[in-house]
């Protein structure tokens, strides 16, 4: 039947289909999200959690977050009416923030249109939000038994070499992973293959010997199996420094803990609505404490009230040139480096104490902006904060218990 999408033979691909079952009965990892004796099945909207964490996440990293995700939002109700800032912090530490935002969107859309209950139609799971062919194709299959492919990395790389294609097109795998798909086990076969990718046919040093599949492996016939696929050529990643204001807030009266100045990002792009403590791209040669000084002025001015902290210098300005009015020289913090999908940044953090006398820095001019506030040491746990953020604050907090300099 499937001879029109890939090119073997049926007895060959039922004996390959055999072959890959049996390895994932044996060998399978016990992960939370799979269907096992001891748990209840995984229901639809499980395996769309664990799918959208799975996608750029390794397994390890994912298992954790997804317990805790599915002991707070069980179901599509729970998730679709939880507050959108909770929902960024269960998924602090995973990146790709994205991936919550779209998973809420797409819950709520199913609680909204499907009445809870996740659609089983691949061209339904693709109009959700963050739900591209892959994870369409896994939710399909795993949850539904739907004979529908999900190429994923380790997919495409098992099937390179089973093909022995260097650089095989989207269309082809999708057409290849369809043929082989086994109608009455889709998931499973599904998972069996991103398993073998995962343990054996792994990108180095593939376990060719131990592989369930090795006698269907054409680049293992070959002598081509670490040169497939090919490598993509990567465009190297952008790098940027980022100035960072660390304002402290030091303790009063009424206040027994210091508090530190978190801004919220803006709705689209990079961290999308994460806090943080406010930053600005160091551009050319300019010094990055005077960038951060500069930014603290502004603050401190009341000239930044939402998350556009950012901005890039117009033409001809300068940061400013004088210091004799404005906050105190900052004390320097450790950098911090993260790399992003698509780009590598390096935060040079600046601390800045502030004291109650500066008039403005009180709560005005902050009080009405819904993207700025002074959280205390201890409420930073209630707060989304992106890991390298993290970091910086865990430096500060050091910085505080040692004392002002
Ligand atoms: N990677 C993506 N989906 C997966 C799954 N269901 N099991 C193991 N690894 C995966």
């Amino acid at each position: 039947m499937p001879s029109h999408l890939h090119p073997w033979p049926n007895e060959r691909i039922r004996s390959f289909r055999r072959a890959l079952l049996e390895f994932f009965q044996q060998r399978q990892r016990d992960l939370p999200w799979r269907d096992a004796p001891w748990r209840d099945t995984p229901t639809p909207y499980g395996t769309l959690v664990s799918e959208i964490m799975l996608q750029q996440t390794r397994v390890e990293t994912v298992v954790p977050y997804y317990l805790r995700w599915m002991k707070r939002f069980p179901d599509p109700e729970t998730l679709a009416a939880a507050d959108d800032e909770e929902v960024l912090r269960m998924w602090q530490g995973l990146g790709y923030y994205s991936r919550a935002r779209n998973l809420l969107k797409a819950v709520r859309e199913v609680v909204t249109e499907y009445g809870g209950e996740m659609p089983r139609d691949r061209a339904q799971l693709e109009g959700l939000p963050g739900v591209g062919p892959y994870t369409a194709g896994a939710v399909a299959s795993i949850a539904f038994g739907e004979p529908e492919p999900a190429v994923d990395g380790n997919v495409r790389r098992v099937l390179a070499r089973l093909m022995d294609d260097p650089v095989p097109k989207p269309g082809t795998l999708e057409r290849w992973a369809r043929g082989l798909v086994d109608p009455h086990r889709p998931g499973d076969f599904n998972q069996a293959l991103m398993e073998l990718g995962a343990m054996v046919c792994t990108p180095r040093s593939p376990s060719c010997s131990s592989c369930p599949v090795s006698t269907h492996c054409e680049a293992l016939a070959k002598g081509t199996v670490e040169e497939r696929p090919a490598p993509k050529t990567r465009r190297a990643i952008p790098r940027l420094v980022e100035a960072v204001a660390v304002m402290v807030r030091t303790p009063t009266g009424g206040r027994p803990e210091p508090e530190v100045l978190l801004l919220r990002r803006p709705a689209t792009g990079l961290l999308a609505r994460m806090w943080g403590c406010p930053g600005r791209e160091v551009v050319g040669g300019d010094d990055p404490a005077r960038v951060a000084w500069e930014l603290a002025r502004e603050l401190l001015a009341g000239e930044i009230v939402d998350g556009a902290a950012d901005r890039s210098l117009a033409p001809g300005e300068s940061v400013c040139e004088e210091r004799a009015e404005g906050p105190e020289t900052p004390t320097e913090l450790p950098s911090v480096e993260h790399v992003f999908s698509h780009r590598k940044v390096t935060y040079r953090p600046y601390r800045f104490l502030v004291e109650e006398a500066d008039a403005p820095l009180g709560d005005a001019p902050f009080a009405d902006s819904p993207n700025l506030r002074w959280v205390s040491f201890g409420e930073l746990g209630g707060v989304p904060l992106p890991v390298a953020q993290l970091r910086i604050l865990d430096s500060v907090r050091g910085a505080e218990a040692d004392g002002p300099p």
